[in-house]
């Protein structure tokens, strides 16, 4: 297909779960624009709701108002859907209070680690009950905490902002150190209201005011989110012709090692009007096709790249045929809403592409023959979308085993993509087979 136009993707996911939290901590009331209006975010605002919050319903172009007077001891499980960053933030969050709640998920949530959050708040002082291993549900009793200084086993902005949370609410200093740099987003946020964050010697410092704080109300317009940007950027890089412009996203340098990536791989993707957002950097990104060819990911950038991962092994597919790509050290893959890792590869086999993850990494080989399979996205989103932009290709038959669980974190994912096709029509109107569901 050929690309044209100019594409806004969803607000940022990360910031959004951030951002109804920090309101909801705040004193008085919060206005938030570009609140992404996913599940997930749903998932964080339905729990905050559980303890008190008043959050104006979240839905497309509104602003969302969040007032709270004083949480309180919640009546019902706290149900945290889908989502592993309501999950775990909400741990850090219930640390510091002083009554007992329950947390929950869905049955990909239920299977996927929480004691690299648990164990560290229950150094500073959390009870937590387990019921089902290490897994939700779990029951958490916060109260009076300690300090704590950690070196996070794994680079996880989850962990991390999780103890931030917990540092927060309990008054207690927290001081942090990961293998490698993750999403800053929790710390670009508590400088931004002014909350006691700095650096120091490579480590994440928060220091608690001497008497207990407050967290300011605050107005935040919330950027679009950079991880669901690199599937329409994907989806531009891999078209016969033409040009995408993507609106308002976040180039935050924890995010956007999918862009470093993919400009070694021959595909420039530029940046314009850069600005700054509740101080988060925004840009304008344009997108053309290039032809491509495999590279070598190292550990280092994979924190920055993450989520991307699925969609970036797609596009390694398409890479000069026989040039392979290697993602390095990146078994997190196995925890995320799905085990990514496996998927990413039988998938793309399934597909007629050569991939394997052999032990933490990951190889795939490009090629030039037509897509054509059936793929099973586990109701990953991250799946769903990454191989429908594959099924994007000349004559690509990518049959998809559903297409809702984009509804996660880009509900209007379909409609974008094919909103971007130039189809020489006036009114785009799509053509060709593209993506199935079956
Ligand atoms: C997120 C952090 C990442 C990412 C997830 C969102 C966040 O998880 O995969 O989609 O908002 O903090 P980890 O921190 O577990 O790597």
């Amino acid at each position: 297909m050929k690309v044209r136009g100019v594409v806004r993707p969803p607000g940022d996911k990360s910031i959004s779960h951030r951002a109804v939290m920090l309101a909801a901590l705040a004193r008085g009331t919060s206005e938030i624009t570009g609140l992404l209006t996913g599940e997930d975010v749903k998932s964080s605002a339905r729990v905050l709701r559980g303890l008190g919050a008043d959050i104006s319903t979240v839905r497309a172009g509104a602003t969302v108002r969040v007032h709270v007077s004083r949480f309180t001891s919640p009546v019902s499980r706290l149900h945290c859907g889908n989502s592993g960053t309501t999950a775990r933030l909400m741990l850090g969050i219930l640390a510091g209070q002083r009554f007992e709640a329950t947390l929950t998920g869905d049955a990909s949530l239920r299977r996927r680690p929480m004691r690299r959050v648990t164990e560290p708040l229950r150094t500073m002082g959390a009870r937590i009950a387990e019921r089902g291993g290490d897994a939700l549900p779990l029951t958490i009793r916060g109260g009076r905490l300690r300090a704590l200084t950690y070196t996070t086993p794994v680079a996880s902005a989850q962990i991390k902002s999780a103890l931030l949370f917990a540092g927060l609410t309990g008054n207690v200093g927290v001081t942090i150190r990961e293998p490698y740099r993750s999403r800053d987003h929790t710390e670009r946020l508590f400088v931004h209201l002014g909350l006691g964050l700095h650096q120091r010697e490579g480590a994440i410092v928060y220091e608690p005011p001497e008497r207990r704080g407050v967290v300011p109300s605050f107005r935040l317009a919330v950027p679009g989110d950079a991880s669901s940007a690199a599937f329409l950027v994907a989806a531009a890089v891999l078209a016969e012709g033409g040009e995408l412009v993507i609106e308002n996203v976040g180039v935050n340098p924890t995010r956007t090692g999918f862009l470093v990536v993919l400009e070694r791989m021959g595909a420039h993707v530029e940046r314009v009007n850069l600005r700054d957002e509740g101080g988060e950097p925004v840009a304008d990104l344009v997108a053309r096709p290039a032809a491509l060819r495999g590279t070598e990911v190292s550990a280092a950038e994979v924190p920055t790249l993450v989520d991307e991962v699925p969609v970036l092994a797609v596009l390694a597919s398409r890479a000069a045929a026989g040039s392979e790509t290697v993602f390095r050290e990146v078994g997190e893959l196995r925890v995320k809403e799905s085990n990514r890792l496996e998927l990413i590869a039988a998938n793309l086999r399934a597909v007629g592409v050569e991939a394997e993850a052999r032990g933490n990494d990951l190889f795939v080989c490009g090629t030039t023959r037509r897509p054509s399979g059936r793929v099973d996205t586990a109701r990953d989103h991250r799946l769903a979308m990454a191989f429908a932009v594959l099924g994007t290709i000349p004559r690509a038959n990518v049959r998809l085993s559903e297409r809702a669980s984009v509804a996660i974190s880009y509900p209007r994912f379909f409609d974008d993509l094919r909103s971007i096709r130039d189809t020489g029509h006036p009114k785009g109107l799509p053509h060709g087979r593209g993506t199935r569901e079956t």
